[in-house]
């Protein structure tokens, strides 16, 4: 596919669609999945721990597969620094996006369809001091480039 066509249409595959573009099943799901994580500490160590080894730091664990070497790679690759803003399209709960901002100096917008998860990332911004830093919306990417083209 071109990469500077547009996706699809969510609303011709599925009637389950947000009026952003998100579908509401998922949305839903991750809503649940975030309100349970802040309660389950054993849920977290199996995944941290089985996932992606251990090894993210743990005050940005979060619910992928990255690893921190995937992590190191993809951030060499963006040559981000002071200044540059990075945007973490389904962000959840900011982890591997605010260690990002956090590793370059650089800001981080958050866009994710699940209100918890953005709950999440914004508390977990004030625990790493990176609040200032950082801004977290609800919404996805179809949204988020509507957003940009309009300013
Ligand atoms: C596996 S989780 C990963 C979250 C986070 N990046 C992390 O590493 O913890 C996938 C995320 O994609 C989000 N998502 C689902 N549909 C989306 C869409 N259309 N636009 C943006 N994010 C979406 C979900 O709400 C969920 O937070």
């Amino acid at each position: 596919m071109d990469s500077q066509q547009e996706p699809p249409d969510p609303a011709r595959i599925s009637n389950d669609v947000t009026d952003d573009g998100a579908f509401a099943s998922v949305r839903d799901g991750y809503d649940a999945v975030y309100d349970a994580l802040a309660g389950s500490a054993t849920f977290n160590r199996i995944w941290r721990s089985h996932a992606y080894n251990g090894e993210f730091p743990v005050e940005f664990a979060h619910i992928g597969f990255l690893t921190l070497g995937e992590a190191n790679r993809m951030l060499a690759a963006v040559q981000v620094g002071a200044g540059d803003t990075l945007v973490d399209v389904a962000c959840g709960g900011g982890g591997p996006g605010l260690w990002a901002a956090q590793q370059a100096g650089a800001m981080l917008v958050g866009v994710d369809p699940s209100a918890a998860g953005i709950g999440a990332a914004r508390e977990r911004a004030r625990d790493v001091g990176l609040d200032a830093r950082s801004a977290f919306r609800a919404g996805n990417i179809r949204a988020h480039r509507a957003h940009r083209r309009a300013r």
